[in-house]
């Protein structure tokens, strides 16, 4: 098992360099089983969930190598299978995507259901929505999906949710499909963003990224070229947390602002105080940081991945914050784990009431995902007397590339005590666990 071990007090102060954004990444690897030529994907963030999708990727026949840490190169010239039921595809969330990847270059797929972090119910009948429109027959069973269509046929679909997923696969899917598609009510993340730009680079045609509706103009190949992803808002957000929260002074650099925003905002709100420069946001905190209330939204509204780091802010801000969960029904389960801090949170539902405290105080706290396990490393950055152990850590790394160290580069006393042999094991357990209740 992996441990971050932290002593806190320090206040975080200097410069840190955020990775390129993950939940692009897990979306553009597979994107690329689209394309008849050859990929370099840079800024790709060494981590995880990269490395298990790359893996995935492997296991249909083409060849992936990082030709640098963050570089991988894809070459989907031959793909040998259209079948991803390998015990890899189902290791992680993101091989939904190669449900849109493989219906849109072979017109049929099978791909085992997908696994990853476990807050609540993850359905993806959207997705399938999206499919039986464009003309495929969806079947499920045994844990498989199963689609396939003589021909995919571009059409108008509504979203009944604004679904990141569900927006990136119906995409994956139309790129190659013949005529145009729309979809309405579409996700507007910069990570859906990121992948319309990819597809276009290698000459699809996708418009309206960004909005409610995107309209896909069917082509009929796409060509190799070189792309690089877009920095990782969320960890952006991260370490902008953990900054105001210590009472430092930090340049999180590579980020675009105008994805901060919500963030920002809500950051000023509580008195910190952001200078924006071109691909920087320096955060110098306050004596004490204020209370506000935060809904979770689909972007541009406050990112739900960043919830549970919000509410260790809220946890020692001065009076009362609530914060609503918008989008998963279930994610407020780390809460009785950060309580352990002494933090001072109710929650009902989608709501969680927090009374601010004047400290919190070191804990052995269990990770319960990657974003709830972040929190927990913001807590543990805060905390007084001792050292706060955070168990499973190997979920943080999941979505934070040298995250230790860049904790370390900012002033911060962390550590990690790692048992590499359990942790693969606990790690492969734990998704598989998940995998069956999705
Ligand atoms: C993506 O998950 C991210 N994962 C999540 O980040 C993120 O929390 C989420 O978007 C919301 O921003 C990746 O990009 C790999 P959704 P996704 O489909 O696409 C409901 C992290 O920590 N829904 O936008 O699976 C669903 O239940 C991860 O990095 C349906 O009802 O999320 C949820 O309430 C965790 N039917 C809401 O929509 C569907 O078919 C949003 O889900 C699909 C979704």
């Amino acid at each position: 098992m992996s441990q971050l071990i932290i002593k806190g007090g320090n206040k975080l102060q200097g410069d840190v360099i955020v990775n390129g954004a993950k939940n692009a990444a897990v979306a553009i690897i597979p994107a690329s089983l689209l394309v008849d030529g050859v990929c370099e994907i840079e800024n790709i963030p060494y981590i995880d969930d990269v490395i298990r999708v790359s893996e995935a990727i492997d296991t249909l026949g083409v060849s992936t190598e990082f030709i640098e840490k963050n570089t991988l190169k894809v070459d989907a010239r031959e793909v040998l299978t259209y079948e991803a039921t390998e015990e890899c595809a189902s290791k992680i969330r993101a091989s939904y995507y190669l449900l849109g990847a493989l219906l849109g270059r072979f017109k049929k797929v099978k791909v085992a259901l997908p696994g990853g972090c476990n807050f609540g119910v993850r359905p993806i009948d959207q997705h399938i929505k999206g499919f039986e429109a464009l003309g495929a027959t969806v079947v499920v069973e045994h844990g498989i999906i199963h689609a396939w269509a003589d021909k995919l046929i571009g059409t108008q679909i509504y979203l009944d949710v604004v679904s990141v997923g569900a927006t990136i696969n119906i995409m994956l899917a139309a790129v190659l499909a013949e005529g145009t598609t729309i979809i309405e009510n579409a996700a507007k993340e910069p990570h859906v963003v990121d992948v319309a730009n990819f597809l276009n680079m290698m000459g699809a045609v996708v418009k309206g990224a960004g909005t409610d509706t995107i309209r896909i103009l069917g082509v009929e190949k796409l060509h190799g070229g070189k792309y690089s992803i877009i920095p990782d808002q969320i960890e952006a957000g991260t370490y902008m947390m953990a900054a105001a929260i210590t009472g430092g002074d930090v340049t999180v650099r590579n980020l675009i602002p105008e994805h901060m925003e919500s963030v920002s905002a809500k950051l000023i709100e509580m008195g910190v105080v952001i200078d924006e420069g071109d691909d920087y946001i320096r955060v110098r905190a306050p004596e004490t940081l204020k209370p506000t209330n935060v809904k979770t939204l689909p972007h541009p509204g406050f990112p739900t991945d960043l919830q549970p780091q919000m509410a260790v802010l809220l946890s020692v801000a001065e009076g009362t914050s609530m914060i609503v969960e918008g989008v998963w029904d279930n994610r407020f389960q780390y809460i009785g784990e950060l309580k352990r801090t002494g933090a001072q949170i109710n929650v009902d539902g989608r709501v969680a009431v927090i009374e601010g405290v004047s400290k919190l105080t070191s804990a052995k706290l269990t990770a319960t995902d990657l974003r709830a396990g972040a929190a927990m490393v913001i807590a543990g950055l805060v905390a007084t007397g001792g050292e706060t152990i955070i168990n499973n850590a190997q979920y943080i790394d999941r979505g934070y590339e040298g995250i230790q160290e860049n904790l370390v580069a900012l002033g911060a006393d962390v550590r990690r005590s790692v048992d590499e042999d359990k942790d693969r094991k606990l790690c492969d357990n734990v998704i598989e666990i998940n995998c069956k209740q999705a």
